[in-house]
Order: C-alpha cells, then structure tokens, then sequence
C-alpha cells in the first residue's frame, strides 16, 4: 500500500480522499496513484544514491505528469520506446537527462533520438552501432552506453530475468562481443562511450546478482582500460529491485541497496587499480509500483466446490487482465481488500476473477475477503502501480482505465479512461 492509505470504519482513503467518493466520479475500474507516495519514494531513491544518476525507468508507469514529477524531484528518465521518448520530451524533461533503450531501435528513432540529444543511448548489437554510426560524424554526435551480458541467473521469473547468456538483451561478455562493441564504438568518430550498462532483471531481492554483475563489468573495464588505453567515466547497474507485492515479500530499502551496491563497486576497483565509475541507476517498479492501487467494483459472487470439499468463492470485477495481465503472465501474487464498508461477517477464501473470456484472467488468486462481499462492493488491489497500465490492453475491446492522482485531498485525472470513440478511432470501418 501506499503511504497515505489507511481505512476509515471499512472505507479505503488515499492520498487524503475516500475511495468510495473518488470514484462515484471516475467510475471503476481506476487506478488510484498516490502523489506524495511515488514522489516521496523518487526522493529516497535520489537521496540514497546521492552520488549516483538515478534514472526513473518509465516502462514501469509513464505518462506526462509523472515524467515532470521525475524531473521535479531531480531523477533523470529512461525510456525504451520511440513513444515513451515523445512523452517525456512533451512533458518538458531535458534531453541531456533522458536515457534510451531497446535492443532493436530503428535508424528513425536513433536519429530522433541523435538529434534531440538524448543524453545516452543504451546500443545493445553491432547493428545499432552500425546505424548510428551511419548518422553521426559531420557535428551529430552520439553519447552511448554499451549493454552487457553479464552471465548471472537472476532468481526471478524466467520472462524477467535479462542477464543469462540465452536471451536477446545485450551483448556477451563470456563471447567477446562486449569488448568488441567497446572497440567498435571508440573507433566511431562520432559516438561518445559513456561506459557499460548491466541490467540483470526484475522484482529482485537477493543482492547477489548485483554483487555478480558489478564484478563481471567492471573486470571488463578493468580490461578496456588495460587493452585499450580508455577509462570508462560511467557505468549503469540498471533496475529491478523488488517490491512486496504480498506481507510475504520483504524488500530492500533503498539506503541499504546503495549502501551493499557502492562498497560492492568500491572493493571491486581497488582490487582491479582502476578509478571508479560514476555510477547510475534505473528503478522503475520500486518507485512506482507501491503508490498504485486498482480500484474495482463487483459484479458477480459465486462459490465453487473445490476437490476434497472445501469452497472457494469466485469474485469477478469489472476489469481483469486487460488492466493487470501479471497474474496471467507471470503467476503474480497480489492481494486486496474491501474498500467500501465495514464487515464483521467470517472471512471466506476468494478469488478475484476479470470479465474477460479465458479462465486464466484471474486478478488475485487467493485472498480471504468478508463471507458477504456482494456485488456493487468495491474492492482494491495494491502495489498496482508497475507494470499494470502500462501493460493494459484492450482485449475484448476494454476500454483502459484511467489514472487518477491524488494528493492532499485533491484528485487529477493524469490519464483518462479510453473511449469507444477511442476503440473506433483506429477501426477502418467496413470498407
Ligand atoms: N532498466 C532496464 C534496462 C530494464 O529493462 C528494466 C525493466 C528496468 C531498468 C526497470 O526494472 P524495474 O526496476 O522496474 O524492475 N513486465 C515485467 C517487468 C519487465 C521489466 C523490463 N525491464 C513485470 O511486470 O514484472
């Protein structure tokens, strides 16, 4: 949950407001986004790594607002896509503070990106550097980093997990084809290497993998110094540090993250004699996703006989796995709650199902809700804010919910809920 959240006799209140008045406005399904919660978390991330780059990584949840809150609060942003690059440049973020990612950028977006002079540009195979190489020189010039492999088996979901050999993001430190990339790029004239980038995965909570990948990048500069003669200014340990999406998850907190990472690279350096790097991060689930919760309404209660006779009591809500395909997708664990009333009556065991037509959409698989949950109850889910609108589809032709943002009692719509207009807007009509 986030910060501001607390229940007042059974009603759910964010970010100073009753969630049952909220959206009695902007009807359900919602997301609820805690102003003062993701800012407050931006800031402890920025403090904690005060002398490093910390960049908000807006895969997780962009939209304009929260692109100006990043940069009010002194983040710098990484975007990912030739979309997420428009928004952040309408919402007035600073090209120099911007980082751009992608393991197959197009030679458009490269020279968008070249000409807006994005701040770095993450290259992640010979082919990127090969066309940026073709717009670069004559004045265009090029600030990069260099995605690398690391070999480390992040213990997270198989999807998620972006350091192993066997997968399509960066280049092989075991192969040589990370060193190469580094020579490659210093001899292109106009490109800049800022240094080497690691991103291990998502939803972490060991620091080992990051204690591994520290070592493995920087016995590569260690080797680019040596071999090469150049000292990298820069290096990147990139995001993915994990969330409680259920009491039973228990995360790190940023100052200890920084505390572990910067002695990590500290030790790593003095052993190998070489200075260290100036170091950037990019966190995108741990700043957004606490300060989100999914507000829905109930439709439909049914019980269910399970084997062996216990019940099991389907609850499905006005939205599912077109606003949150995690569950789906990755066997996610949330939990929620009762939002709109007070209930003495015994706990039953619930699954909160969507209204789409498959039975994997499932929002919660299991959670004890009060025996009379009914339809027209409102129910919420937590630690929504990552992942979920960002990855909300349109299946069955749902239309996405809106972002709400609240703060001291006031309440914005940062992104509106879609339309029909907006389902028949791209729906060529019968021609
Ligand atoms: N940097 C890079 C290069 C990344 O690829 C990612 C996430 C991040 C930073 C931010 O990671 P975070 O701090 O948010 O874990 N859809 C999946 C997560 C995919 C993550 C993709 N990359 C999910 O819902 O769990």
């Amino acid at each position: 949950w986030s910060q501001t959240a607390h229940k007042v006799d059974g009603e759910l209140h964010v970010g100073g407001l009753a969630v049952p008045d909220l959206v009695a406005n902007v009807n359900t399904p919602a997301y609820v986004l805690d102003e003062a919660d993701f800012r407050a978390r931006a800031r402890a991330f920025r403090d904690a790594f005060a002398a490093y780059d910390v960049f908000y990584a807006g895969k997780a949840f962009l939209c304009t607002a929260v692109a100006r809150w990043i940069q009010e609060e002194g983040l710098c942003l990484d975007v990912c896509s030739a979309g997420e690059l428009t928004v952040a440049l309408r919402a007035g973020v600073d090209p120099a503070r911007i980082g751009y990612h992608g393991n197959n950028k197009t030679l458009s977006e490269l020279r968008r990106a070249v000409a807006a002079g994005i701040g770095r540009i993450v290259v992640d195979s010979f082919d990127e550097i090969e066309r940026l190489e073709s717009i670069t020189g004559d004045g265009a010039t090029a600030r990069v980093m260099i995605r690398v492999t690391a070999g480390v088996e992040a213990h997270t979901h198989e999807y998620i997990a972006t350091a192993h050999e066997d997968q399509k993001f960066g280049l092989s430190i075991t192969n040589g084809q990370a060193f190469e990339a580094v020579r490659r790029v210093l001899a292109a004239p106009g490109i800049e290497l800022l240094g080497l980038h690691s991103h291990i995965g998502s939803q972490i909570f060991d620091s080992a993998g990051f204690e591994v990948a520290a070592r493995r990048v920087l016995a590569l500069q260690a080797r680019v110094s040596d071999e090469l003669g150049v000292t990298l200014p820069e290096m990147d340990l990139g995001g993915g540090f994990g969330i409680a999406y259920t009491t039973q998850d228990d995360p790190a907190d940023p100052a200890q993250l920084a505390t572990e990472m910067s002695k990590i690279v500290e030790h790593e350096c003095r052993a190998l004699g070489i200075p260290e790097p100036r170091l950037s991060i990019e966190p995108g689930r741990a700043i957004v996703g606490p300060a989100m919760c999914t507000v829905y309404t109930v439709g439909t209660v049914k019980p269910v006989q399970l084997d062996g006779g216990a019940v099991r009591t389907y609850v499905s809500v006005d939205g599912g796995m077109s606003d949150n395909i995690r569950t789906a997708l990755y066997d996610a664990d949330y939990s929620c709650t009762l939002a709109s009333r007070a209930s003495d009556a015994p706990p039953v065991l619930a699954r909160v199902v969507g209204k789409h037509c498959e039975a994997g959409d499932i929002v919660v698989k299991d959670e004890f809700l009060p025996g009379d949950v009914r339809p027209g109850d409102l129910l919420a889910v937590p630690g929504t804010g990552a992942y979920c609108r960002s990855m909300a589809s349109n299946y069955n032709h749902a239309l996405r919910p809106p972002v709400v943002a609240v703060r001291d009692g006031v309440a914005r719509v940062v992104v509106r809920r879609e339309t029909e207009d907006d389902l028949l807007a791209t729906d060529m009509g019968d021609l």
